[in-house]
């Protein structure tokens, strides 16, 4: 029997689970094909062990950092999910207030229930907003969305670029899982896409979505708005370079919480790669996997490598437990999940002798390889 009230991001995805309709359920927690991707992004956190260091004052631990010159309460912000409705009546309202609450950044969805000003007005959270460029000749359809949110004091755009086609999820395919319609695209673009009996996600990306997006199309964008552009769902240094060579703002380290290409590595694998690559140049985040406070640390562990870089550069985002958080208990549950993840990072921190997040260095964990050394 479980308590009422969860202590951990994990006993939160279980009350979800009991929660939502199972096609819901399993379009949240679901990842693509065999599902390889969406496991390792968990497991891979658990073979990094600490090396902690004792006899250090902790008797204050101060976890606030900030990103693109906003300050936030501890180095773990909102990720983009889509369709918070389905989990709660208030959806990203909800959502957006407990970020606000709690000090930090929401990355509104392309592909959420609610509107950008329903949220914009809803709460004054630092909030980012994530495109998805549409179909070829339609420029102008997320020209216009990209102006509704500088103008709705969104402060940066995040380009999601993983997504030319949709991954295989298989559970939504079984389920026949039926997205309702984009309300920020009311008016622009019916998304009212049928499909052959199936899930309608796939007909809707590729209905809607521009796989011919490239990198000189950066450009364009640039063009149409002053706020800075993070690029989302980058997962090697080739990629990291080309991000900084065309002059993004921050990249985004992410598998999409492996909805996509199964087989893609772990995100926190391929870290350190990128924050290699981009030598503090650039911002860098990073999603997927992170269930617990001590995974926060492991991140900006294994980011804080370079000469140029300590942790201070990097950001984590959560996707599914927020959603959890969402499903179980509304904007308490979503408060909820982000102060765990802050409080077991912080108890982290004073467990590893880290009193600020600058004293978070490489050497602060140990890969599995290390271990054999
Ligand atoms: C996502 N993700 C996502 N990303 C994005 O750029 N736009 C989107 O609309 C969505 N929608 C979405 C829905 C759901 C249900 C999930 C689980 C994920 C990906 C998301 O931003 C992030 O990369 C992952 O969720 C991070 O992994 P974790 O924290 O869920 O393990």
């Amino acid at each position: 029997q479980m308590a009422a009230e969860p202590v951990n991001v994990s006993e939160f995805q279980e009350l979800a689970r009991l929660a939502l309709p199972k096609m819901y359920y399993d379009f949240y927690s679901g990842g693509a094909e065999d599902q390889h991707t969406l496991r390792e992004n968990v497991e891979a956190f658990r073979r990094i062990t600490f090396r902690p260091r004792i006899l250090i004052d902790v008797s204050r631990v101060d976890l606030s950092t900030s990103i693109l010159g906003y300050n936030i309460s501890a180095p773990i912000i909102v990720a983009p999910t889509s369709l918070h409705q389905l989990a709660h009546p208030q959806g990203e309202v909800a959502t957006a207030k407990a970020a606000a609450t709690c000090n930090t950044i929401m990355v509104l969805s392309f592909s959420s229930s609610c509107t950008i000003e329903e949220v914009a007005t809803s709460c004054n959270a630092v909030r980012f907003y994530q495109l998805y460029v549409l179909i070829y000749k339609r420029r102008d359809i997320a020209a216009t969305l990209v102006q509704r949110a500088e103008k709705n004091g969104f402060k940066a755009i995040v380009l999601t670029a993983d997504n030319p086609r949709l991954g295989r999820r298989e559970a939504d395919i079984k389920n026949k899982m039926i997205s309702p319609q984009r309300k920020n695209l009311d008016g622009l673009i019916s998304t009212k896409v049928t499909s052959d009996g199936g899930s309608n996600l796939d007909a809707f990306v590729k209905e809607t979505m521009d796989p011919s997006l490239s990198w000189k199309d950066i450009e364009w964008l640039r063009s149409i708005t002053k706020l800075p552009i993070l690029i989302k769902g980058v997962l090697t240094c080739e990629d990291a370079i080309k991000a900084v060579q065309v002059g993004l703002d921050g990249i985004i380290v992410s598998n999409h919480g492996a909805r996509q290409l199964d087989y893609s590595p772990a995100t926190i694998s391929v870290l350190e790669e990128v924050v290699h690559a981009v030598e503090g140049r650039v911002p860098v985040l990073m999603d997927g996997g992170i269930r617990r406070g001590t995974d926060v640390f492991k991140a900006l562990a294994l980011g804080a490598q370079a000469v140029l870089v300590n942790s201070t550069q990097l950001t984590l985002q959560v996707g599914r437990p927020v959603i959890y958080g969402l499903a179980a208990k509304g904007e308490y549950g979503v408060r909820r999940v982000l102060e765990m993840l802050k409080d077991e990072f912080e108890l982290t921190m004073a467990l590893s002798g880290c009193s600020s997040i600058k004293d978070i260095t490489r050497r602060h964990v140990r890969t599995e390889h290390e271990r054999l050394l």
